[in-house]
């Protein structure tokens, strides 16, 4: 059961003055995913925001838990930075988290379109997940780019990432960064090395950056821009490789109360993985291209690499482990 729900509906109480993308509209239709939480699927995209396993879910798995949050208990502060909040999963988690760590949230976050959170808000499903005082935080932000109390202070910039990321202040550096993005041949403009670059300058010297994605291309641009590279443990899906990726310039953090290994080096497989042409870095050099042009882009480059085809590290590795 889902509905659709235009981009074009009005955001009452709005400061449409405050929003750069005027020409930007989407429509979405509501999901609910298997742990009950519902998502959106976003007809520009044409994919849903989160793993059908479960919206929140992901965010707690993906995002939350990796982090290892208890460890910000001693500077009593973190500050991150949510690209592309969407409905708000990661941030509303990352709120309930910190609240009951004691920890301040110097939360900032980029996104280009205010219709999800604001959808989300709106429906009561959502909404059940979270204390009043999140669902109050994330409307303040909604209506209001921007809201401070004692335990948070959280910015947002609306628009399009590429260029909202240059408005943060230069001496605003990030304890962890939330890379959510559409995935990479969806929304190459977020996943290009250019990009990503950027985004691993605005790490802190022992920051870190947690994303979803485990794709080859991804992780070698995160290590062409000076991060070390680890993959997220998968838990409770032994079909899965990997959850995703933390990225970081420095560690040194040894998870001290957790005994549960939640990311280690990458396995002999996700090596072999980055020596393939699937490892091609997404480009995009004007910070402008569309997606035709930063896939076509790669295509070409791909096609004059002598990087092995992914379809024989396919054969090796997937099918003879049953993944
Ligand atoms: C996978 S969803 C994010 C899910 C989100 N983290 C959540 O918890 O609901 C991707 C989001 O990226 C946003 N987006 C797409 N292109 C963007 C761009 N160029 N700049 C900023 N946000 C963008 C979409 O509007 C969408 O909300």
């Amino acid at each position: 059961m889902f509905h659709i729900l235009n981009s074009g509906m009005t955001l009452q109480g709005l400061n449409h003055s405050s929003i750069d993308f005027y020409n930007y509209s989407d429509k979405f239709s509501v999901h609910e995913t298997k742990d009950g939480s519902i998502s959106l699927r976003s007809s520009n995209f044409n994919e849903l925001f989160h793993s059908f396993s479960g919206a929140k879910k992901e965010s707690l798995e993906k995002y939350i838990n990796p982090s290892e949050l208890s460890r910000f208990r001693k500077k009593g502060i973190v500050t991150v930075l949510d690209v592309c909040l969407g409905m708000g999963y990661n941030s509303a988690s990352l709120i309930e988290t910190l609240k009951n760590e004691k920890v301040y949230l110097n939360l900032w976050a980029l996104e280009i379109d205010k219709n999800p959170l604001n959808i989300a808000l709106e429906n009561a499903n959502f909404r059940s997940n979270w204390s009043t005082n999140t669902i109050k935080i994330l409307n303040k932000i909604l209506k209001h780019n921007t809201f401070n109390n004692e335990l948070i202070n959280a910015e947002i910039l609306w628009g399009d990432a590429r260029k909202s990321i240059n408005k943060i202040p230069k001496d605003i550096k990030f304890d962890l960064i939330y890379l959510d993005p559409f995935s990479p041949q969806k929304c190459p403009c977020l996943w290009s090395e250019e990009f990503l670059t950027k985004l691993s300058n605005k790490l802190n010297d022992n920051g870190w950056l947690i994303t979803y994605s485990r794709a080859a291309a991804i992780r070698t641009s995160l290590k062409n821009s000076g991060l070390d590279i680890k993959t997220i443990i998968p838990r409770d899906n032994y079909k899965a490789w990997s959850n995703g990726t933390l990225a970081f310039k420095n560690n040194d953090y040894e998870s001290q109360e957790n005994k549960i290994k939640l990311w280690s080096n990458l396995s002999k497989m996700e090596e072999d993985h980055l020596k393939t042409l699937a490892a091609i870095p997404y480009r995009d050099p004007s910070g402008k291209s569309t997606q035709p042009e930063i896939i076509s882009r790669r295509n070409i480059e791909q096609s004059k690499s002598n990087l092995k085809p992914t379809s024989l590290w396919k054969r090796q590795w997937l099918h003879t482990k049953g993944y």
